[in-house]
């Protein structure tokens, strides 16, 4: 397999002080990380500092969101080219706690990946179904509909990357462990998606689908070990230097 691909989401979980000193602690830790790709998304506060601290190491610099267009009157928005001036190369976009809490919608979430694309800047789209939509049936239809809302009409040139980040909406930050088998069965789904919108070779060669979900250091071997999930995307976990590199650790040797 490829090298496992593991974003930590920092979320608006750390004051200043503590997103810093938890960059040093990873830079400390990164001769571990060979083999493996890690990212790390600080909040937008602290992109300069953790880029900073980071930069000359494996580790690379990931937002946990952008706006739609390079540069305007947007006020309070964040644009991805001064993004990638400060070096970031994956930016979060679609998360579904800017989809609940923001009313983010299909159409801002396809503007925003459209947009990475011509920056080479690698979207990692979040997808995922709430509990009561699972409970009606509804999982893949959903996932179905997101992933078509946001890149239908869209193309990946050569050098183009993208991410799809499975991360049912129930089972973030709840502490659960989902049947591998269940995630390993939903990744296929979601490459037949893709199947459907891209190219073969693109789908194979440019796109990964990572999970998100309660990912510790325990059960990221048994998701990881399904052919079809190719990372994992870490909100809790990846706040322990300790626990997120041990994540990186087992992802590597499954
Ligand atoms: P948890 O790892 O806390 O469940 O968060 C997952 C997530 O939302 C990452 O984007």
């Amino acid at each position: 397999m490829q090298n496992p691909l593991i974003i930590a989401n920092w979320k608006m979980k750390l004051l200043p002080s503590q997103s810093l000193d938890l960059a040093r602690k990873l830079k400390k830790a990164s001769s571990k990380y060979a083999g493996a790709e890690v990212v790390v998304c600080p909040s937008f506060t602290e992109i300069a500092q953790v880029g900073e601290i980071i930069k000359d190491t494996n580790i690379k610099l990931g937002a946990q969101d952008c706006f739609w267009e390079e540069q305007g009157a947007f006020t309070g928005e964040v644009s991805p080219k001064s993004l990638l001036d400060y070096g970031v190369e994956y930016i979060l976009v679609g998360h579904s706690e800017r989809r609940q809490n923001l009313s983010e919608t299909g159409d801002m979430i396809h503007k925003k990946v459209r947009l990475l694309f011509t920056l080479d800047i690698t979207p990692v789209l979040c997808i995922g179904e709430t509990f009561e939509e699972r409970q009606d049936g509804l999982k893949d239809v959903v996932l179905t509909r997101q992933l078509h809302n946001a890149l239908n009409g869209l193309w990946l040139n050569k050098g183009d990357k993208l991410v799809i980040a499975y991360e049912p909406v129930w089972v973030i930050g709840s502490g659960q462990d989902v049947d591998p088998e269940e995630i390993g069965h939903t990744h296929q789904i979601i490459n037949q998606v893709l199947y459907d919108i891209f190219e073969n070779s693109v789908v194979k060669d440019q796109i990964k689908v990572i999970y998100g979900g309660s990912v510790d250091p325990e059960n990221v071997g048994a998701y990881i070990s399904k052919a079809s999930v190719q990372g994992a995307l870490v909100g809790t976990a990846s706040l322990d230097a300790t626990q997120f590199s041990a994540i990186v650790v087992q992802a590597k040797k499954s």
